[in-house]
């Protein structure tokens, strides 16, 4: 299984958001996951496609490969919001079913312009949705808090649908990657990996200690240990 790690820069100090991108990929992240919110579809506001385009350059390896960049949209609508995403460099864009009108249409708009595309389950949201989109998309979110603030803790039935959507995903197929956001730490990320996730947002988990690479290194031990 092939892992990736994706510190959430909503926990990063925002004055050095450019170096903070540099420093957590020094320390041997994956990629870089970017949690838009717009104090409606969620109660919190963030960055927009200005802030992910100014820091486009800066998703790189000292040897100069680019480093994905992973828009999680918790907005409302979604559609327009997307494209000025493609537009400002994000590598992959996933977005609630819940936030749209048309949910094939929405991912049918974002892959039509030529990004990758994914999206996300709340804590209580179903996953029927599935049954009709699943082989459109590359990436299943599943949200293990509810959207909005980082630093929150681990909701348990979270590992249940992961289990589920792995699955699914299983019998689909394809290659889709099942990602996971929200109180993943050290102590925690081998369990979910157990349920079948293969991607990990951590925001405050990494941003919260002074030392990334060793918190990236000891969630890779415990993923394969
Ligand atoms: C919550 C965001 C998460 C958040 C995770 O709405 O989608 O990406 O940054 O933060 P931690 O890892 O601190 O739970
Ligand atoms: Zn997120």
């Amino acid at each position: 299984m092939s892992y990736r790690i994706a510190p959430s820069i909503l926990a990063a100090d925002f004055a050095r958001l450019g170096d903070e991108i540099k420093n957590v990929i020094a320390a041997g992240c994956d990629w870089i996951h970017f949690d838009v919110m717009d104090n409606h579809y969620v109660p919190n506001l963030t960055f927009g496609p200005m802030i992910c385009s100014a820091l486009k350059p800066h998703a790189k390896t000292a040897a100069g490969v680019a480093v994905p960049i992973d828009v999680h949209l918790m907005v409302q609508p979604v559609d327009a919001l997307a494209g000025a995403f493609v537009e400002a460099g994000a590598d992959l864009i996933s977005f609630h079913p819940d936030a749209v009108s048309h949910v094939h249409r929405s991912i049918q708009a974002i892959q039509g312009q030529g990004c990758k595309v994914g999206l996300v389950f709340n804590p209580a949201q179903p996953l029927d949705v599935l049954d009709w989109v699943i082989e459109d998309l590359d990436l299943i979110l599943v949200m293990s808090v509810n959207p909005g603030f980082g630093g929150q803790g681990f909701i348990d039935s979270a590992l249940r649908k992961i289990e589920e959507v792995r699955r699914r995903i299983t019998a689909s197929g394809k290659d889709i990657r099942l990602e996971v956001d929200g109180g993943i730490k050290v102590d925690n990320i081998r369990r979910v990996a157990d349920a079948g996730a293969d991607t990990f947002v951590a925001g405050s988990a990494i941003f919260g200690k002074p030392d990334y690479r060793s918190v990236v290194s000891a969630m890779r031990a415990a993923l394969t240990s």
